[in-house]
C-alpha cells in the first residue's frame, strides 16, 4: 500500500480506507444537494445497492468502457490507482460530469485534468466526509469536481 500523507495511524487508516473497500457511499445530504443543482441521470460506478441514479453501471459492466452519451453524470469512483481513469473519462465526457474524489492536489491526474483547466470547477469540501458504510470520517480531504461539456452549460 502506498503511504498517502503522514506517519502513524493516519497513514495506516488512509491506506486501509483507500484500498480495502471500493464501495464507500456518497453521503446522502451531499448527493441530494448536488442532485438538486445538476439533476443527474447516470451513476457509472455503482452496484445494485448503492446506485444514485436509475441508470447505472456496475463493476461487471465496467463503467469505464461504457458509452456515457450526453448523460449528466455523478461519479464517486472506486478509490486507488484507477481514479485517474475515471477522472480522464469525466474530463472527456460530452456532457456534465460531477465527481466526488479525494482532494489529492499532488497527483498527476489533478494537474492533467483538473487544476487550472477550462470547463472545470473545483469545490473543496470543508472538514472530512463520513461516507456511507464507514464508521468514522474519512482520513483524507475530499473535493467535488465539475466537468462541463464543450457547449458550456453551467458556467
Ligand atoms: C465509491 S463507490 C460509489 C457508490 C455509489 N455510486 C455512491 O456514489 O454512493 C464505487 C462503486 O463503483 C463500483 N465499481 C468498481 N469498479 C467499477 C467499474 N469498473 N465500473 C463500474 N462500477 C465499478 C464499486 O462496486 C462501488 O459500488
Amino acid at each position: 500500500m502506498r503511504p498517502v500523507c503522514a506517519i502513524g495511524d493516519t497513514m495506516i487508516n488512509d491506506a486501509i480506507f483507500s484500498s480495502a473497500r471500493t464501495d464507500w457511499g456518497t453521503p446522502k445530504k451531499l448527493f441530494d444537494e448536488l442532485d438538486n443543482e445538476f439533476h443527474f441521470t447516470l451513476d457509472p460506478c455503482a452496484n445494485e445497492q448503492n446506485h444514485k441514479c436509475a441508470k447505472y453501471f456496475t463493476e461487471s459492466d465496467n463503467g469505464l468502457l461504457q458509452d456515457w452519451g450526453h448523460e449528466t453524470v455523478f461519479c464517486n469512483p472506486p478509490y486507488g490507482r484507477q481514479i485517474e481513469h475515471w477522472v480522464a473519462k469525466c474530463y472527456e465526457h460530452a456532457g456534465i460530469a460531477v465527481m466526488l474524489i479525494p482532494a489529492r492536489t499532488d497527483t498527476k491526474w489533478f494537474h492533467d485534468y483538473i487544476y487550472k483547466k477550462d470547463r472545470v470547477e473545483v469545490r473543496f469540501i470543508r472538514g472530512r466526509l463520513k461516507f456511507g458504510g464507514a464508521k468514522n470520517s474519512a482520513p483524507f480531504p475530499s473535493m467535488v469536481v465539475i466537468f462541463v461539456d464543450a457547449s458550456g452549460k453551467v458556467f
